[in-house]
């Protein structure tokens, strides 16, 4: 939620802040605003509500004179509605500060009470001007921005990036930070300040991951990390793995679009290195953990959205594979009760973006009850795997589109691989039974691109349903995470009601739902893995059509049960039972884009989310 980006440098500022803004558009778009310190030393600032492509317009038609010290902000709403006051940056001592934030200031309204008591006055709704009046008042006590914040952060409550800049302090951009996203990216007589990587990758790979509570400041060629209290720390390089071509649309009319295309690699980049000549799960970043994954006794997955559904689907190859009981919670619903966590539980993070706000409270306080943590994460520098005892890096690439795609197959890809690690450890399976399934991986990208040369038939049926008012999906075992993304990604994309339900549970409520013409997506699972589980399927489908449902199966080559009682059939390749949600999810996230696009809508930027949500 929000995206920030702080630059000093030779470049004219204005240029590297759009430019790091289109890249952090995803984390928010219902306003935009930069300010920065021109050539006379004075702070100028532009913001307005709606997307970036407004600001844009609106900086180029009044130009800006030079600069080369400035900040950028694009919002997601929390406090006060998306308009052009309540947009960042915020303004302090009088207009010579400028500061923009991310996160949520939990005690902003005693705080500015303090202040409008002291007779400071207020041009906004929202909890970060809070903090800019505050860092004003105290930068007029300190004459020093990193003194400021020092001050500034020893009183706020809550989750906060924060970037400021003062007139009297040119070629300067002080950031602080708790539990909201922030990375330095080093240049060369330039330095960056980002939420994420993307922001600055176009200028330089080097980065250095910032820990928490920890004040940073940049100048052209110097950068300061301490923590809150002004004691250096020690921060963590890290080169970025990707160039900028890699965030860009490349000739795709929209990230959601690339984004799918790119699933062959997603997985096969996320395979990479994992798999040795003899078929065997090893992973490098296990190492040295061995005793660890044999002393636990139960895992629990936490997660939310799409990542929470891949988590869904990898239960069935935990358990089946290493032995062990699993437990897939959302990370928000985990974190507020009791659960039970002991020293011998393994607590899997999932988060495509490593920031997900809900995600990082309940691996933190996993880790405080005892538990052992691991992250699987698609971002390097993030968050969330700095605060577990390992990661496992998805390998998909940048995902920009909100909605998660690519990101959803690495992270089935890596529990898997993960899964085949712990049984091969805990040596619950056979050495050929492991090989089997790494093979099986294996061949999982070619088959990804069958389904993508074959989508012409998912675009014409997405044409004709734009019409929808309900959708639903119905799968049973590992079908069944998958009919929940279906009908998120179309919630979620084409603003159709949709809903996911286990095929199984079809008579005990939602077949009440069934009316003549409601369409029901089915995902079929293979004959070949089981007869019994794939009759009882076929024998749903004609429960509904009986009732008058419009089916579409997705089902594997060959499979004619499904023939007489269904509308459309969308086939995939075979592969072996635990492996075909790699494969059914494909149609339905083309589905769910096209309906969009027929539609009309932005499938990359849907109204009210936001990629990375990083409030709770
Ligand atoms: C948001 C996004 C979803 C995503 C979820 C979890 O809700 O809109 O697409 O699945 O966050 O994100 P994460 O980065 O933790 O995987």
């Amino acid at each position: 939620m929000c995206g920030i980006v702080g630059y000093v440098g030779l470049n004219d500022s204005i240029d590297v802040l759009l430019g790091g803004l289109s890249r952090l558009e995803y984390r928010g778009y219902d306003s935009a605003g930069v300010a920065v310190i021109d050539e006379t030393g004075t702070i100028r600032t532009r913001k307005r509500a709606g997307k970036l492509a407004v600001l844009a317009g609106d900086l180029k038609s009044g130009a800006m004179e030079t600069s080369h010290t400035g900040i950028g902000h694009t919002r997601w709403a929390t406090h006060g509605a998306p308009t052009d006051g309540n947009a960042h940056p915020h303004l302090g001592d009088d207009g010579k500060l400028a500061l923009i934030h991310n996160g949520i200031i939990e005690n902003f309204s005693p705080l500015k009470q303090e202040l409008l008591d002291e007779g400071f006055a207020f041009e906004s709704e929202t909890d970060s001007e809070v903090a800019a009046v505050l860092l004003g008042r105290e930068y007029r006590k300190t004459n020093n921005l990193r003194e400021a914040f020092q001050n500034v952060v020893a009183r706020l409550d809550g989750a906060f990036t924060l970037l400021a800049v003062h007139e009297n302090e040119p070629g300067l951009v002080v950031g602080a930070r708790r539990n909201s996203p922030l990375v330095i990216g080093l240049g060369d007589g330039e330095n960056f300040l980002a939420s994420d990587v993307a922001a600055f990758v176009e200028y330089t790979q080097n980065a250095l991951a910032i820990g928490q509570d920890q004040i940073v400041s940049i100048t052209p060629d110097k950068v300061e990390v301490t923590d809150f209290f002004g004691a250096p720390v020690e921060v963590e390089p890290f080169e970025i793995q990707w160039d900028a071509s890699a965030a860009d649309k490349g000739g795709w009319p929209s990230f959601m679009a690339k984004e799918i295309s790119e699933e062959p690699d997603a997985v096969a980049n996320t395979l990479r290195g994992r798999i040795d000549a003899d078929g065997q799960v090893v992973i490098p970043e296990l190492n040295g953990l061995d005793e660890l994954f044999v002393d636990i006794n139960r895992v629990v997955v936490i997660a939310c959205g799409t990542a929470a559904y891949a988590g869904q689907t990898a239960k069935y190859a935990l358990e089946k594979w290493a032995g062990i009981p699993v437990d897939v919670e959302l990370s928000h619903e985990f974190r507020y009760r009791e659960p039970v966590i002991t020293p011998q539980t393994l607590v899997v993070s999932i988060s495509q973006s490593g920031e997900t706000m809900d995600t990082l409270m309940a691996v933190k306080y996993a880790s405080e009850k005892g538990a052992k943590t691991l992250s699987i994460c698609n971002t390097q520098g993030a968050t969330i795997p700095r605060e577990s005892d390992a990661v496992v890096y998805t390998h998909a690439g940048p995902e920009v589109a909100v909605a998660s795609t690519k990101a959803f197959v690495a992270q089935i890809t890596a529990l898997y691989l993960f899964a085949l690690h712990l049984a091969r450890v805990r040596g619950t399976q056979s050495a050929e039974v492991l090989a089997e399934q790494s093979a099986e991986l294996l061949a999982v990208p070619a088959k990804i691109a069958t389904i993508l040369e074959e989508s012409g038939v998912v675009e014409e049926l997405a044409r004709w349903m734009s019409d929808s008012r309900a959708v639903l999906f119905l799968g049973r075992h590992v079908g069944f995470p998958i009919a929940l993304e279906g009908a998120l990604k179309l919630k979620e994309l084409a603003y159709i009601h949709a809903e996911g339900f286990a095929a199984g549970e079809l008579k005990h409520g939602p077949i009440a739902l069934i009316e003549p013409g409601q369409p029901v997506f089915v995902v079929v699972p293979s004959p070949r893995g089981s007869a019994m589980l794939h009759s009882k399927v076929v024998s749903n489908i004609q429960e509904i059509r009986a009732r008058g449902a419009k089916i579409i199966a997705i089902a594997e080559e060959g499979d004619a049960a499904v023939l007489p009682f269904a509308d459309t059939v969308i086939r995939i390749p075979l592969a072996a039972p635990l492996f075909e949600p790699l494969l059914a999810v494909i149609p339905l996230q083309i589905f769910a884009m096209e309906l969009a696009i027929a539609k009309g809508l932005d499938v990359d930027q849907p109204r009210n989310l936001a990629k990375s949500v990083t409030v709770e």
